[in-house]
């Protein structure tokens, strides 16, 4: 009798693929417990102690953050507080927000959550890309927080800054423009399409700046890839 051939053998494939199924399910099963480390939200306690983070505590608000290219990376990385010339955060340089550099882990919480709650009532993923989800009709938002036409020399903020009865603009911040901007975007229009009122209030623009802001602080390995307005950003000036 001739000698079956392996290969055409039923059990030997049903029993690969039980092994293969059986295998996969457990290397499932680590990356995800792998991963959670990875993207649990860091603590104040760990920006004052300089500990990275890929996702920093609410805390980050009250620094400064800046979008650098790392040469050992081949992107950019979010920079807290400073930059160690080595290309890592030294979370010592602070920023207002708001007026403050003090917001505490309780009050910066409470105003991340209104923002994300903000933003999902509000639906901006319906037009705009929030850590790669969303549409593409309006600007990505990842790293909004870090687009230069927000800061001090930059259109956005130079458009949204009122004056007084003299005609002298009044003192003005990024994040004052960016909430400005979120509460009466058709006052502001732009040559690109334009963003429709959504009755968004006062108290709800800074909750979700500050919700923008510290999702740009957020190592995303670079991405998204193709955002190219920030300053010292691959396709950047
Ligand atoms: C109906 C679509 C739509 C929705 C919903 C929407 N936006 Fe927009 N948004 C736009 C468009 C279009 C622009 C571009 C406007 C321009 O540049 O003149 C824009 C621009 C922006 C900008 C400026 C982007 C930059 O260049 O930095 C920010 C910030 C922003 N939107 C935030 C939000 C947030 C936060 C929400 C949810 C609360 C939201 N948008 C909801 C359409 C939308």
């Amino acid at each position: 009798m001739a000698k079956k051939s392996v290969w055409t053998d039923n059990r030997f494939w049903q029993r690969s693929a039980a092994w293969i199924t059986g295998f996969s399910a457990v290397l499932l099963i680590w990356l995800t417990f792998d991963s959670i480390g990875q993207i649990s939200m860091g603590s104040d306690a760990d920006l004052k102690n300089g500990i990275t983070k890929r996702v920093p505590g609410p805390t980050v608000i009250n620094y400064k953050i800046t979008y650098e290219m790392s040469t050992k990376r081949g992107h950019e990385v979010p920079i807290i507080g400073g930059n160690d010339g080595k290309g890592m955060s030294l979370f010592q340089e602070k920023e207002t927000f708001f007026g403050r550099d003090d917001w505490s882990e309780e009050e910066a919480g409470a105003l991340l959550h209104l923002g994300k709650l903000g933003s999902q009532t509000k639906n901006c993923m319906n037009c705009h890309t929030l850590l790669g989800n969303g549409a593409y009709y309006a600007p990505d938002l990842t790293k909004s927080w870090l687009d230069p036409a927000w800061e001090k020399e930059g259109p956005m903020q130079a458009m949204t800054n009122p004056s007084d009865e003299n005609g002298n603009l009044l003192p003005w911040s990024k994040e004052q423009a960016m909430a400005e901007f979120l509460m009466h975007p058709s006052t502001y229009p732009t040559h690109a399409r334009m963003m429709p009122n959504l009755g968004i209030t006062y108290e709800e623009a800074k909750g979700i700046v500050a919700f923008l802001k510290h999702m740009s602080s957020i190592d995303t390995n670079g991405f998204p890839r193709n955002f190219g307005k920030m300053k010292g950003a691959v396709h950047g000036k």
